[in-house]
């Protein structure tokens, strides 16, 4: 699906969360670990945005690798690297995130944005995240969730419904994709329960915020090593 949206995907994403994934990816940069040169791995990492944005923001990020299953969305990306001259620093891999060709404790960070909600088995990517991060490392979740308002929630579930599946539609030409896409966020755990998830792969929560009344969240958590679990944080 994503191999066949990959050409549109980032113009789709701007226009329908208004620029707000933009600002959403920035808020990511936040949660890195402070300090020294991290290396970083982006799961799910498709046309790099967030790669992107975390290399160009971050000059602690000595080096990047991004991770995607679809190789159309990597080919996207790979072009985006090599025009934001960062073809030294950031390397694609053409895998799953639910089998991670990496060795035990190789990242300081690694962050997933609208990506976990799409594998198969999220517990078990969960469980390769912990894997693969060092000790004290931080997993940076990005992901979308409801907004608790009523009237502000059923406002977003009719254009989430109504608008986003036919202009995803039209634009795409993938009429399955942006149904796809409401469906998976409206069943999707966010919120506490997410956190359950990260704490039941070995990672203590060390922030968790909403953004655009709920629309999005981001859920920081960390392998033990350090002092974690800290509490939630909400904006
Ligand atoms: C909604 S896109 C998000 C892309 C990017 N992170 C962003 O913020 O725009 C979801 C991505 O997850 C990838 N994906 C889905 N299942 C995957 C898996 N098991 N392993 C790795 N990537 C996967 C898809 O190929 C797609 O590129």
């Amino acid at each position: 699906m994503f191999d066949r949206i990959a050409k549109r995907y980032d113009l789709l994403n701007r226009l329908l969360s208004f620029g707000r994934d933009r600002v959403w990816r920035k808020r990511v940069a936040e949660y890195l670990p402070q300090g020294d040169e991290i290396d970083l791995l982006d799961l799910a990492t498709g046309t790099t945005d967030l790669l992107i944005s975390l290399c160009r923001s971050k000059e602690t990020v000595k080096y990047g690798v991004g991770l995607d299953m679809s190789a159309e969305m990597l080919r996207v990306g790979e072009r985006k690297i090599v025009t934001e001259g960062l073809a030294d620093r950031c390397a694609l891999v053409h895998s799953d995130a639910q089998a991670l060709p990496f060795a035990s404790n190789s990242f300081d960070a690694v962050t997933i944005a609208f990506g976990i909600r799409n594998v198969p088995d999220v517990p078990k990517a969960l469980k390769e995240i912990t894997r693969v991060l060092k000790s004290g490392g931080r997993a940076i979740v990005l992901e979308f969730s409801l907004p608790k308002n009523r009237l502000i929630r059923q406002l977003y579930l009719f254009y989430f419904r109504q608008i986003l599946p036919r202009v995803g539609s039209i634009i795409s030409g993938d009429a399955y994709a942006y149904r796809y896409l409401n469906r998976t966020v409206e069943t999707f755990p966010y919120g506490e329960e997410f956190c359950r998830l990260l704490r039941q792969a070995g990672m203590n929560i060390a922030g968790h915020s909403e953004l655009t009344f709920g629309v999005a969240s981001i859920y920081a958590a960390e392998k033990p090593g350090t002092n974690a679990d800290q509490g939630s944080k909400r904006n």
